[in-house]
């Protein structure tokens, strides 16, 4: 499997596979400077854990070639980085990658240093992330069994990563040795990630895919069709909760309930050893416009309410693993998140 091009460096631009035009067009658009690309980041044109946070490590580099050299290029620069860590609050990547290219700007004396440095960096970042997808897609498919029908949400694959995913990455190593029979893909309310997202990256790789209604999942995972839910994450906490997509808690639930594993796949770069438990998560809420209407098509009353929490945070009691680069987190808790990070191998 090749990576998507999910994310690409022009030279002197962030080329960005635009996210909401898909699955109709495959239309690209060139960030130039960071309020082009915290507007990407904002809108969803770039999404997903690892790839907001490879996508605003590039955006440090777009903030020091934009950046007059004069007395004010420090700060300036550095503000421009604020503006990039404002725009969502959830996935740790996106903090994670824009502090350590504080910490390389830091090391760096003229402008030109700073750019060179910046985006050697970024092209680290990138080719860890591809790094981890692999290693976390072949530890992954060694927990499923021949066969297998897996349920995901959401999208984590390629396209929010710098081009192989998580819980995608599983799926793709898993479909090469023969193991997957069919993918259910939730279709994720209110902005259909997994409709539009996760099936068109699996049909382009082959992979059968059917789209469910968020609020059919449940059911089918009852009615004993799945092996297997793997969903990625924007968060993991020391004690192993995370926070993904809304809509991940119940599906645990139900997973846990009906006695199917229930796997997280996700880098290091979304552990956050800072965020004790899942409750200090924060969780970004999403405006009302997402729910009120469907195209031209008004959905809500105009007197109507609205509750629009993007993501939720399941307990690591509800997860069977979690599937990092370095290793599978069974259970994950206080002790397995601690010794991962301390470097220690778990490989099962
Ligand atoms: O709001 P999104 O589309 O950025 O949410 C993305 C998710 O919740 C993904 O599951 C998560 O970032 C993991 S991506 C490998």
């Amino acid at each position: 499997m090749d990576p998507l091009p999910t994310l690409k460096w022009m030279g002197d631009s962030l080329r960005l596979l635009d996210q909401r035009e898909l699955p109709g067009n495959e239309v690209y658009i060139d960030c130039r400077d960071v309020d082009s690309l915290a507007s990407a980041i904002r809108t969803l044109a770039v999404r997903g854990a690892p790839a907001i946070g490879i996508a605003a490590a590039y955006g440090a580099v777009l903030a020091a070639i934009t950046t007059d050299s004069g007395p004010g290029f420090r700060e300036g620069f550095l503000a421009k980085l604020d503006k990039l860590a404002g725009t969502r609050p959830t996935a740790v990547n996106l903090f994670h990658c824009i502090e350590m290219q504080q910490e390389v700007f830091h090391k760096t004396g003229s402008r030109e240093d700073a750019i060179k440095a910046l985006l050697g960096s970024a092209d680290d970042l990138l080719s860890a992330d591809l790094d981890a997808s692999r290693s976390i897609g072949c530890l992954g498919a060694g927990l499923l069994e021949p066969d297998s029908t897996v349920l995901t949400h959401c999208n984590a694959g390629g396209l929010a990563t710098a081009g192989l995913g998580t819980a995608l990455a599983v799926v793709y190593e898993a479909w090469d040795r023969g193991l997957i029979s069919k993918v259910y893909a939730d279709e994720t309310r209110p902005l259909l990630q997994g409709a539009r997202l996760t099936s068109w990256e699996l049909i382009r790789a082959g992979i059968p895919v059917d789209v469910l209604p968020d609020s059919a999942a449940a059911s089918l995972i009852r009615d004993g069709r799945i092996d297997a839910v793997i969903v990625g994450s924007d968060r993991v906490a020391a004690n192993g909760d995370i926070a993904n997509k809304i809509g991940t808690y119940p599906l645990a639930l139900a997973a846990s309930k009906h006695g199917v594993p229930f796997y997280v796949a996700a880098p290091l770069s979304t552990f956050d050893p800072a965020t004790n438990t899942g409750a200090e998560i924060i969780i970004e809420q999403r405006s009302r416009a997402e729910l009120s209407s469907f195209g031209e098509r008004q959905l809500l009353p105009t007197e109507a309410g609205y509750w629009n929490p993007a993501f939720d945070v399941t307990p690591a009691t509800l997860i069977t693993a979690i599937i990092c680069e370095k290793g599978v987190l069974s259970p994950p808790c206080r002790r397995t998140v601690r010794n991962i990070l301390a470097g220690v191998d778990m490989f099962l």
